[in-house]
């Protein structure tokens, strides 16, 4: 199994953060770059590899609001994050704009020193009364999940009532809107992979840019199975046949590569088949405020009650730094190699 680079090379020697005691580096010497917020457990799909809805049903106990960090809450931990070396943030969910006014908490997190990229990642079935909102209060771009553009297979992927013309007038807002959107998709075999072409021409055709993920045994409820998995290098055969692909070089959980005919760009998510732990930089916040320094990790740590014992700014931002000193995460370079056979968080709770 490879890995896109060495442990040594994620940060630069040079880098100010490296020894000033400014930022945060990780027992692999990873820095803290990235936020993903969960905002909300709940979602209004019910997509089979992430909520079955058998496991999510009508009598599911989903978080209780008093449980949530509030808005205040959220703004204060991105600002001990900032001031770590946290540059990116991306609000996530379950389904993030189900909560109530999501683009108060935009502005907020738009205006903290230190935060220059602010994303979305949104099934878009709310985006068309909120993409303008979002947009005017300072989000800067929106992924959309988007695994089928047949309405049939849409509906079965989703398991929702709402339809994906709902989702495509959405996704058609947000560019109205401003928001350059990137459209993520988890191909599997056998379920939706015959319709890769067809994603990749609607995105094309709009100036989206399409990444196809790869299909991961995150949670515990999905049912993996590695035959599902579609390799990028399959897929990007696939889509190199008819459109002609050139590499543009990694960024972050992404290989990008530009349609030779300059028509645009599409990404590969390649976490089972060339796993990306090396230069991760990621830390994720749930909806309760514990922080999981890995998509698997199997536990996180209670942020929410270090804010609620009353912690000054600085006992705040050192709980952060000491968690983070001590991470040595890397799951999917072990994945197989019988890592760890202790329940996983879903998907849903940890904010994808
Ligand atoms: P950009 O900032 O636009 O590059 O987005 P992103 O790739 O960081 O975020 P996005 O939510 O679009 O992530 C795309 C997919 O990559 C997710 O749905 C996950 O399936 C996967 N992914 C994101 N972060 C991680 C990670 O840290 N580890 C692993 N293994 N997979 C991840
Ligand atoms: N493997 C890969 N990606 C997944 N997502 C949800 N479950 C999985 C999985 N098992 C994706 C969603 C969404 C993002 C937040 O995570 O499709 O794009
Ligand atoms: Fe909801 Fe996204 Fe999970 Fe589907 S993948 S159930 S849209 S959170
Ligand atoms: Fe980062 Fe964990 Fe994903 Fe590896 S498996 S890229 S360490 S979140």
């Amino acid at each position: 199994m490879g890995c896109s680079g060495t442990y040594d090379q994620v940060m630069d020697a040079t880098d100010p953060l490296r020894d000033n005691g400014i930022g945060a580096l990780d027992k692999l010497s990873r820095p803290l770059r990235d936020l993903r917020v969960s905002v909300t457990d709940r979602c209004n799909f019910r997509c089979p590899y992430c909520m079955p809805r058998e496991l999510f049903g009508p009598d599911h106990a989903f978080l209780p609001r008093s449980e949530l960090l509030s808005f205040e809450e959220i703004a204060r931990l991105v600002r001990a994050f900032a001031s770590l070396g946290v540059s990116k943030v991306r609000l996530t969910g379950g389904e993030p704009l189900l909560r109530r006014d999501l683009h108060v908490l935009v502005a907020t997190i738009a205006a903290t020193p230190g935060i220059e990229d602010l994303a979305l990642t949104t099934n878009g079935s709310l985006l068309a009364n909120q993409a303008q909102a979002l947009s005017d209060a300072g989000l800067k771009r929106i992924t959309v999940s988007l695994d089928s553009l047949d309405p049939e297979r849409f509906r079965a992927l989703a398991d929702t009532k709402v339809p994906l013309e709902t989702v495509l007038g959405g996704i058609a807002a947000a560019s109205a809107a401003g928001l350059p959107v990137k459209l993520n998709t988890v191909l599997r075999r056998g379920v939706n992979d015959n319709g890769l072409l067809d994603l990749v021409d609607f995105a094309r055709a709009r100036g989206h840019t399409l990444r196809v993920i790869e299909y991961m045994d995150v949670g515990t409820t999905n049912g993996w199975v590695r035959d599902e998995v579609v390799p990028s290098a399959e897929v990007r055969e696939r889509v190199h046949a008819v459109h002609p692909l050139e590499p543009i070089g990694d960024e972050g959980t992404a290989e990008r590569w530009r349609f030779a005919d300059g028509t645009g760009e599409m990404g590969f998510v390649s976490s089972v088949s060339k796993p990306f732990c090396a230069t991760c930089t990621r830390a994720r916040l749930t909806a309760v405020g514990e922080l999981f320094t890995c998509l698997f990790a199997t536990t996180g740590t209670d942020l929410r009650a270090v804010l609620r014992s009353g912690a000054t700014d600085e006992e705040l931002t050192a709980a952060v730094r000491g968690r983070w000193a001590i991470r040595d995460d890397r799951y999917s370079e072990q994945r197989g190699a019988g890592a760890t056979d202790l329940p996983k968080p879903e998907m849903s709770y940890l904010g994808g």
